[in-house]
């Protein structure tokens, strides 16, 4: 917005609208930001809310609004309005009391929470590990006294795993010539909890090294969301030998933890037993870069666009 006050003149609203419906990969070309008025003060009566938004979230999970295909999903979009998501705002104006803000993280502990069970001394295996789900994931399931080990697509991100997110192990899929080879490398007797966030070849390779009933938590599956026909996997037998149990979930299901998910975490980050890493775009002319860059893994940690005010 571009103007500060609250007397209900008309004010500047910036939005990142996409133009039609996006078959493959999302381009920044498919979007652009348009600039609109709007007024600074909710008309009486109404139980509307206004925001001036700081910090918005751009999460991979954003592609499913914009496809033709994925009619079925609840944030189904219709072209030439803006893409809606997460971020964090101040309430300027409210006709509504009972409104309450939410936050993130309530993925990555209902994973390892409610749906993994994880014990003590399990091995556990997590795709996409750096980004924003899976570092987190990893740091609960090390804080459980789980072997830990994650998957990343550069050498500075393996880094990051090893050397300040606490992981055992990490290694770079982009650069193993045998993702089964890499696997055995780091889980010798075979892995007890998968937390699947790609899809593809890696979902591929981890059937082969799930341990007897071992568990596949299925959080995404970023690799194949911009593919035409989603690729065939060789190794699906494995699920009945080695008697798998694959649990599918969406974070919307678990939002009534919010209250447990701020007693673990909370302590935990005043201790400093978790760090998170952000990757901070400034500006929302950026916002398009940063949510193409997820798909093919620009983003240093969780990507957020910092949206600057006159
Ligand atoms: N079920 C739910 O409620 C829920 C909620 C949030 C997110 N998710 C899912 O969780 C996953 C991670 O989301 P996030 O928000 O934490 O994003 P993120 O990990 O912060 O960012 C996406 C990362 O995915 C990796 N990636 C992109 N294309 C890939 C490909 N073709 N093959 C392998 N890796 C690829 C990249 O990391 P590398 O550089 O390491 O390749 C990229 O940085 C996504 O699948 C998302 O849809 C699900």
């Amino acid at each position: 917005m571009g103007k500060n006050n609250s007397t209900g003149e008309e004010v500047q609203n910036k939005q990142v609208i996409l133009k039609d419906y996006v078959t493959g990969s999302p381009k920044e070309s498919d979007m652009y930001i348009k600039i609109s008025t709007l007024k600074f003060q909710v008309p009486q009566g109404s139980n509307a809310i206004l925001v001036k938004n700081i910090y918005l979230s751009c999460d991979p999970t954003m592609q499913f609004q914009i496809r033709k295909a994925h009619k079925h999903h609840s944030d189904y979009y219709t072209p030439g309005s803006p893409i809606d998501g997460f971020g964090v705002a101040k309430v300027l104006d409210s006709g509504n009391p009972n409104f309450s803000a939410s936050m993130l993280g309530i993925t990555a502990y209902a994973a390892i929470y409610e749906i993994g069970s994880l014990k003590k001394g399990e091995c556990v295996f997590i795709s996409a590990a750096t980004g924003a789900v899976g570092q987190l994931v990893g740091q609960f399931a090390k804080l459980i006294g789980c072997y830990v080990v994650g998957s990343a697509g550069s050498k500075e991100k393996v880094d990051l795993l090893k050397n300040k997110l606490g992981f055992d192990d990490a290694f770079n899929y982009k650069e193993e010539p045998d993702l089964d080879a890499a696997l055995k490398r780091c889980f010798p007797d075979g892995i007890d909890l998968y937390f699947e966030q790609v899809g593809g070849k890696i979902l591929d390779a981890v059937l082969l090294n799930m341990k007897f009933h071992g568990r596949i938590v299925v959080c995404g599956m970023i690799s194949q969301y911009n593919l035409s026909e989603p690729e065939p996997l060789k190794n699906i037998m494995q699920i009945a030998f080695k008697r798998l149990s694959i649990k599918g979930f969406t974070h919307r299901d678990y939002h009534h933890l919010y209250p447990k998910l701020l007693d673990t975490v909370l302590p935990y980050i005043r201790e400093k037993k978790i760090v998170y890493v952000e990757d901070i775009v400034e500006g929302l002319e950026n916002g398009p870069a940063a949510l193409v860059g997820l798909f093919s893994g620009r983003n240093f940690g969780k990507q957020i666009v910092k949206l600057l005010h006159q």
